[in-house]
């Protein structure tokens, strides 16, 4: 019933679905946490996709390359700002692209079109009587981009020095005095407060919640800086009309999620299907406040709607602490010992965005090696390999088959279970339903010994029945996946050669009465989904990682 309602009500809404990653900063290369929220990202305009084939999907992603973090880096890497900005920017684009992380659009701040998006949103502020001129006086972060409350600075021993560090993130700041545009946020906290009471705008609730009690505590409520002398910081777009101050680059990061539409031309954003404001904002919980206290306001204050949901997920950590690159555990995608397949895998399968989850390379691989490998591709090699399918064919169902039942009544199941799990962001649930359905049709193939029945010329209809199931199975799960690991779930469904592959196909074959299953051809040749990873390789790559 909900299914036929959500496909109806897509069907009739065309405006387009449109969900975004952060932008990555450009000061080091991209890490798995990086990905993670990508592959998140693309998970979900994927289902959307799956669910409603005529949707319109805008999903973008991009890199934020502008700040003092970003000169450091350049000037580390003895590189102009811009052939630096080029060089780790084309990164994160290779990355999605060994990921199939599937982006519709790219924004880098350094663009033109973005800076005419921040000027023109700047002078709105501006024209709104939410932006004014003060001296300014705090403790700032640089690795943060921005100034810490008092209250949340403490004194550490780091290298026999005693440092000012801010508490949440624990990077040092530094003392800062300067005179600077402010921005009116103290006029919005009734106005938030009352956005993050509707359920659901930020998901899961834990994070709501969060910045409900950030709400209710005064200090961290002040009005907030929102430019930086551009003496300090000269890679950054200006402030209009004043070339010695540079826009705050938070500022100028939210607003990326307008350029892309191609705010503020209304012709632009007409033609894209007006998609403002946003379905979906994936973001990591180190940036929640920025997006789900300083974005709405900057947008209400610009007379737009804030986004429709904030989406945050926890972290991934090494031996407890979150991946980073100042903390220098970050672990490249490249460097995982497994194909970008079973890290994806990974990703959505062993996290669940209320909490952290440890990144391990054991973890990766047993992951991969037992339900990539073991339970869906020795399952799909067998009933596809020349031994036991002679025909090479995904043959018809022709009579149901008495012992089939439990494995039938998980599958029968599993379409509306995903659609749920897919709705509520729980990708694990997804993967954990599907290998249970796998798990059922192992067993069942195990039991029935179609590698006896071949064999015996009375028995050609069970074995076919046999195959049948499995391989009615493999195809249900195929397209249930497709949102996990796009790549092996396409060359799955390829080799069974199913031609439908979108949520509507998905009720298996005994289900529907009217639906006539002819015998059809599969693809030939020797089939492995997903060959299983060893250990040795393991090794091996980390002697080529330290080489
Ligand atoms: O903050 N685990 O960029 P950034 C999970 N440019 N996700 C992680 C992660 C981890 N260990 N580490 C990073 C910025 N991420 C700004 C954003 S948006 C308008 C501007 C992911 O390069 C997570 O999504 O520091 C986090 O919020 C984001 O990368 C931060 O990336
Ligand atoms: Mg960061």
């Amino acid at each position: 019933m909900r299914l036929t309602l959500r496909l109806l009500s897509s069907a009739i809404a065309k405006r387009p679905f449109y969900v975004t990653t952060p932008i990555f900063y450009v000061n080091a290369p991209p890490h798995i946490g990086h990905l993670y929220s990508a592959v998140v990202a693309d998970a979900i305009q994927r289902f959307e996709k799956l669910i409603s084939p005529d949707c319109n999907v805008i999903f973008s992603t991009g890199t934020d390359e502008h700040g003092t973090k970003i000169q450091q880096a350049a000037l580390k890497a003895n590189l102009s700002l811009p052939h630096y900005c080029d060089t780790v920017s084309n990164e994160y684009r290779q990355l999605f692209k060994d990921f199939d992380v599937e982006y519709t659009d790219f924004i880098r701040t350094t663009e033109e079109r973005h800076t005419k998006a921040v000027t023109h949103f700047w002078n709105e502020l501006l024209k709104n009587d939410y932006i004014y001129k003060a001296k300014y006086s705090g403790w700032y972060s640089v690795n943060d981009e921005a100034f810490v409350p008092e209250t949340h600075i403490k004194e550490e021993i780091r290298d026999g020095e005693k440092i000012k560090v801010a508490t949440d993130s624990g990077h040092p700041v530094e003392w800062t005095e300067e005179s600077n545009y402010m921005f009116r946020m103290s006029a919005f906290r009734t106005h938030l407060q009352e956005w993050l009471r509707t359920d659901g705008v930020v998901t899961p609730a834990k994070y709501q919640k969060q910045l409900l009690d950030m709400l209710r505590n005064d200090t961290y409520f002040p009005d907030i800086s929102v430019s930086r002398p551009s003496s300090r910081v000269h890679w950054a777009i200006r402030v209009p009309n004043d070339e010695e101050q540079s826009i705050y680059v938070w500022l100028d990061a939210l607003i990326n999620y307008l350029t892309v539409i191609g705010y503020p031309d209304d012709d632009a954003m007409k033609l894209r299907g007006r998609p403002w404001p946003a379905d979906v904002h994936v973001i990591g919980k180190d940036i929640l406040k920025f997006h789900g206290l300083y974005w709405p306001a900057f947008l209400m204050a610009a007379r737009r709607p804030p986004p429709r949901r904030l989406l945050c997920h926890a972290h991934w950590t090494v031996d407890g602490s979150k991946m980073s690159k100042s903390r220098r555990n970050a672990v490249p995608p490249r460097r995982a010992p497994a194909p970008p397949a079973a890290l994806r895998y990974l990703l959505l399968r062993g996290s669940t965005l209320p909490h952290d989850a440890n990144y391990s390379e054991t973890k990766l691989i047993n992951i991969a090696n037992s339900e990539l490998a073991d339970t869906l591709g020795n399952l799909a090699s067998r009933c596809c390999g020349a031994a036991l399918n002679p025909r090479q064919e995904f043959p018809a169902l022709r009579r149901p088959h008495p012992r089939a039942r439990p494995l039938r009544d998980a599958l029968d199941r599993l379409p509306d279970a995903c659609y749920e799990h897919y709705t509520n962001y729980e990708f694990y649930k997804v993967a954990d339903a599907v290998m249970h359905c796998l798990h059922q049709a192992n067993l069942f193939f195990e039991t029935e010994r179609p590698w006896e029945l071949k064999n015996r010329a009375e028995c050609q209809s069970e074995l076919d029945a046999v195959l049948h199931i499995t391989m009615e199975t493999l195809r249900v799960c195929g397209i249930v996946l497709q949102p996990l690991v796009p790549g092996l779930a396409g060359r799955l469904l390829d080799r069974l050669a199913v031609a439908e592959r979108g949520w509507r196909d998905l009720r298996p074959s005994w289900q529907a009465a009217d639906a006539i299953h002819e015998t059809r051809r599969i693809q030939g040749g020797k089939f492995v989904l997903f060959p299983r990873i060893s250990k040795d390789k393991d090794n091996l790559h980390k002697k080529q990682a330290s080489a």
